[in-house]
């Protein structure tokens, strides 16, 4: 403002000098700024310039302003000073060195042509004005966003937002942007709606309504408005914050898929059918199933509210089928549709079949054809009791079945490209036949009259009876398709001869075994058996010496024939050796009996089962 007045001030200096050079002799002239601009609330100084010819002075200034073409006084001014002011003016007032009068707190009210009236003595009077010209520079404008959404097929112009720009002077224009570009009316399909209002203070409250078609695409524009002002004769722009809508559009493109992977659908999975539309806002799904001859039933209950899915728990192969989702547009009533065809993958039907049908007879076998009924490509595994693998294939042949490897078989059917599905049969292969002994306690090394046990062990199906051809204390125990007997006796001398008979006998047969009793040796032999261990180690200690006399005689070479020669008599040695060995063997095994009674025969006999058993 000040600049501006500067500028006037200089082009009013520079107007004089002309005047003072060309007329200022002849007349009197006054020289003023035809306009001055100053801010609501500031001061406001009016130059009045003049030159009094033949260097007079003036008498009197006297200012006024026009209202409605009179004029109304403000001030006068003699000798330098203010002497009247009207009551508008009262303490506003002050007159400058150079005679400009400044008017302080000016408002809107003192925007007026004023008037600067000289009056002199010697040359008349004259005068000239000053349009005062009061602005207030606008605050950012406000603006509003329309808060409904706008629908893109609304049929009358809809309204995107407003702006509002309050207490300006001049009042600004305001223009629209949308994505930066500025919007020009435009018949039907852009239209601005502009008010202007005075207030009491005098300034200019503007506001300005855009209307406008809106597309899909506007959900993601940004509109803002932008004043427009002149300060000083310049150009200014204020631009509000940008604003985005709420756009509402119909649904163009939707699908319908089935969640997991429609492919590995098994029965007993949860499903979900999520249909996706991308209409704004969402519409309203619903989803039907078809029935036989084309009907359609309603699944939109079992829907989440509407979210456009459909779970389905735990489903079925009468789950499969055909299913349909549809979107209903409230804005519009426009329908879209999609189906899915939903395929729930099963096995059923496992059935094993045995050939020849069971029981089997030990040593026989048995195959066993596994079948199934399922809408994808199935594999066939067999595990045995244990759930070990013993086969592929729908097929398994059991050859040389035994009561031991006879027993339940699983047939697991899965299906390969179904993750997780599987089920499985499971068939009793029976093998039956007559009982076998699977341990027996013999031979058994005794002493007459000493009490002992007889173990039988046996197998078979159906379930054997163990008898004893002897009286004694029998006691049976089972375990893992064994029946053992024990029968406790006392030696007697008959017993020692003709040994005991386990006879193991179901509806199949029977069998029967002996168990050999050997009477353990006397002492006297005991005795034999030192001297032959003595009269050996003396054989030895002699065929060394002759060995060592031929070899030191050197009789004997060095060679394989001399070692060969020696080598014969040396096995002969040893067989002696391991007879005897056999023989001190059911010695000791005699005297261990003898140092823990019964209880030996036991452990000895434990260890023959092992033996019989692998
Ligand atoms: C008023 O002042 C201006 C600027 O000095 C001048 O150009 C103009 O001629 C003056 N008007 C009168 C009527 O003196
Ligand atoms: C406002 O609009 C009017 C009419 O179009 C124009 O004369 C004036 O210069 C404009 N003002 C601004 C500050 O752009
Ligand atoms: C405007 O856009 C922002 C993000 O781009 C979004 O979060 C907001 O909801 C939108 N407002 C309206 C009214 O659409
Ligand atoms: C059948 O099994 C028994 C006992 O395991 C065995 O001794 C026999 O050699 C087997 N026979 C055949 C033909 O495999
Ligand atoms: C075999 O399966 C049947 C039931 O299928 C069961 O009762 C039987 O105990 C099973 N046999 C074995 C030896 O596990
Ligand atoms: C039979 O005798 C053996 C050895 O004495 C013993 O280990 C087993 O427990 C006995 N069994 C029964 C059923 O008494």
């Amino acid at each position: 403002m000040a600049g501006g007045l500067r500028a006037a001030g200089l082009a009013l200096g520079w107007g004089c000098c002309l005047l003072i050079c060309c007329a200022a002799a002849s007349q009197l002239e006054v020289s003023m700024p035809a306009v001055v601009e100053v801010e609501n609330g500031g001061t406001a100084r009016l130059e009045c310039d003049f030159h009094v010819p033949g260097n007079g002075s003036y008498s009197r200034i006297d200012w006024f302003y026009i209202n409605r073409n009179s004029r109304v006084e403000v001030c006068q001014v003699m000798g330098g000073r203010i002497l009247e002011e009207s009551a508008d003016y009262a303490g506003r007032l002050s007159l400058g060195e150079d005679r400009a009068l400044s008017i302080s707190r000016v408002t809107m009210q003192d925007a007026k042509t004023f008037i600067c009236h000289v009056v002199t003595d010697s040359h008349g009077t004259a005068e000239n004005h000053t349009e005062l010209h009061v602005y207030k520079v606008p605050e950012v404008p406000e603006i509003v966003a329309s808060s409904a959404g706008i629908s893109v097929q609304s049929s009358s112009i809809p309204e995107i937002a407003q702006c509002v720009s309050r207490n300006s002077f001049p009042p600004p224009n305001i223009t629209w942007h949308k994505n930066g570009e500025q919007l020009q009316p435009e018949d039907k399909m852009v239209k601005v709606m502009a008010t202007r209002t005075r207030e009491s203070s005098g300034l200019y409250t503007v506001s300005s309504t855009l209307f406008a078609h809106v597309t899909r695409e506007d959900r993601s524009s940004r509109y803002h408005c932008t004043l427009h002002y002149w300060l000083q004769g310049q150009r200014r722009t204020l631009e509000s914050r940008r604003v985005n809508i709420t756009v509402f559009y119909p649904a163009e493109h939707m699908n319908l898929h089935v969640k997991p992977s429609p492919a590995l659908v098994k029965e007993g999975d949860d499903v979900q059918l999520v249909c996706e539309a991308d209409g704004n806002p969402a519409p309203v799904f619903s989803f039907y199933k078809r029935e036989l001859e084309d009907n359609w039933q309603d699944l939109s209950s079992l829907s989440e509210a509407n979210t456009g899915v459909l779970n389905l728990h735990h489903v079925t192969k009468n789950s499969s089928g055909l299913y349909k989702c549809q979107t209903l547009d409230l804005d519009d009533m426009t329908q879209m549709e999609r189906d899915v065809e939903l395929v729930v993958n099963y096995i059923e039907g496992v059935r094993v079949e045995m050939d020849p049908s069971s029981p089997i007879q030990e040593g026989g076998s048995v195959r066993l054809s596994c079948s199934a009924h399922s809408p994808v490509a199935l594999a066939y595994q067999w595990e045995n009791e244990k759930n070990v693998n013993v086969g592929e294939g729908n097929e398994l042949v059991l050859k040389n079945l035994t009561f031991e490897t006879s027993g339940n078989f699983s047939c697991k059917v899965t299906a390969p490209s179904v993750q997780g599905l599987e089920q499985t049969q499971q068939v009793a292969v029976a093998v039956h036949g007559k009982p076998r002994i699977v341990a027996i306690s013999s031979p058994l090394y005794v002493r007459q009259d000493e009490v002992v046990n007889l173990t039988c062990k046996a197998i078979g199906v159906p379930w054997p009876s163990v008898q004893w051809n002897v009286k004694g204390m029998a006691h049976e125990s089972v375990e893992n398709q064994h029946v053992t007997s024990n029968l406790t006796v006392r030696v007697s001398r008959d017993l020692l001869q003709a040994g005991a008979t386990c006879k193991v006998s179901n509806t199949l047969g029977f069998i029967e075994e002996r168990i050999q009793l050997l009477d353990q040796k006397t002492p006297e032999s005991k005795g034999v058996i030192i001297v032959a261990i003595i009269i050996c180690i003396l054989v030895v200690a002699l065929l060394g010496s002759v060995i060592y006399f031929l070899h030191k005689k050197g009789k004997i070479p060095c060679g394989r024939s001399g070692k060969q020669d020696i080598t014969k008599p040396e096995a002969r040695k040893d067989k002696i050796v391991v007879e005897v060995k056999s023989d001190k063997l059911s010695e000791e095994a005699g005297l261990l009996q003898g140092a823990n009674g019964e209880k030996r025969s036991a452990a000895d006999q434990s260890e023959k089962y092992i033996d019989l058993r692998n």
